[in-house]
């Protein structure tokens, strides 16, 4: 019964932005995202979905991309007229994206909605965006068993991503990558304790 009505609730995308605003779930997203960069420029935002962390990056030249057309559509209206600021509709998979281009591109909280397939394929294609030097900052919240209390697990465990991945996990998979820096950012625990989240950072060669 608790987790049918975890799933609905979750389900339901105004209900579930409303309740990531009263955990501080986007406070705290738009707080650690830019925390880890060390200058401006071009920023491609991939896996924007509605512009959701665009107010954290208003001085940067910002691109914001996703699949979702709906969500790119909503995004557009709400940061008409801004400066820097635009939005595009694609799949990086099927669509090459401004090869050399970004100094940053941000890969957050998507991972657990992507296949182990998928996400080395994703990495390659947001690498080659990158000009030389350039950084690529990937976030993800991940499953840390025997630390995560019950609600947080309710919560986890209904999440539309069905790829939840341990910090060991990740570990494997970037152990390809250039990884420059790596670190775990504590979740608030505002009423609710959110999933922590895994901080990983790579740099173009
Ligand atoms: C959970 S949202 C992340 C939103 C935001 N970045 C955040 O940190 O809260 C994941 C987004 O990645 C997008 N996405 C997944 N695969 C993609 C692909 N191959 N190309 C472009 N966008 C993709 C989805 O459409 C979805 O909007």
């Amino acid at each position: 019964m608790l987790k049918r009505s975890a799933k609905w609730f979750i389900n339901v995308p105004m209900i579930w932005n409303t309740f990531q605003n009263v955990v501080g779930a986007n406070q705290w997203k738009n707080s650690i995202y830019p925390s880890v960069f060390k200058s401006r420029g071009k920023l491609l935002d991939f896996g924007c979905s509605m512009g959701n962390n665009t107010e954290a990056f208003l001085h940067f030249e910002y691109y914001g991309v996703d699949v979702d057309s709906v969500a790119i559509e909503a995004a557009k209206k709400k940061w008409e007229g801004a400066p820097n600021i635009s939005f595009e509709s694609l799949d990086i998979l099927k669509q090459p994206y401004k090869n050399n281009y970004f100094d940053h591109v941000l890969f957050a909280c998507t991972g657990h909605h992507l296949t182990d397939e998928e996400i080395p394929k994703i990495l390659n294609a947001l690498l080659l965006t990158l000009r030389t030097g350039g950084q690529l900052h990937f976030f993800d919240v991940i499953k840390q068993p025997g630390k995560d209390r019950f609600l947080t697990r309710l919560i986890m465990n209904n999440d539309q991503g069905k790829h939840m991945r341990t910090e060991k996990q990740y570990d494997t998979m970037f152990a390809p990558y250039s990884v420059v820096e790596k670190r775990i950012f504590p979740s608030p625990d505002h009423i609710i304790k959110l999933q922590d989240m895994l901080y990983i950072k790579l740099t173009r060669q």
